[in-house]
């Protein structure tokens, strides 16, 4: 998968949707530290499972997406936490839940600019993956 255009022809459009990719990068990035501190606070193993089980998918994404931002950049992103996390468990899963709510928002809208069936298939795959993380913080906020 190579899309990078050295002759710098790229379009505003492109540019665009450049920096949301590399945007999705550092939101990937900063949940992956965001879960694996939530999953030590929680109160009971099957919980703490489900927390590194999504942390997983969200290592996924942020692989995922860095490759797509090489191939279209013809180099690395650079990568920053670009939000801090609460400390406190429940607060933690409060946040989470509103941030997956906004990322798979997000990620449908990058699934509908990008022009390259590849790109649009894992946004979207990762979309439907937030949603569903959505759900289980949801769970732990009120289901028990
Ligand atoms: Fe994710
Ligand atoms: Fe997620």
């Amino acid at each position: 998968m190579y899309y990078y255009d050295p002759y710098g022809f790229r379009s505003f459009a492109q540019d665009q949707l450049i920096a949301n990719i590399a945007r999705a990068v550092n939101g990937q990035y900063t949940a992956i530290a965001c879960y694996e501190r939530l999953a030590n606070m929680a109160p009971n193993q099957e919980e703490k499972e489900q927390i590194l089980e999504i942390r997983n998918d969200e290592i996924r994404h942020f692989r995922t997406f860095s490759q797509i931002y090489a191939s279209l950049t013809g180099r690395q992103p650079s990568y920053q936490i670009v939000e801090q996390c609460p400390s406190e468990y429940r607060a933690g899963l409060l946040f989470a839940f509103k941030d997956e709510q906004k990322t798979a928002d997000f990620y449908q809208d990058i699934a509908e600019q990008a022009s390259h069936p590849y790109i649009k298939e894992q946004f979207r795959r990762a979309s439907a993956d937030e949603q569903n993380h959505a759900v289980w913080f949801l769970y732990f906020l009120t289901g028990r």
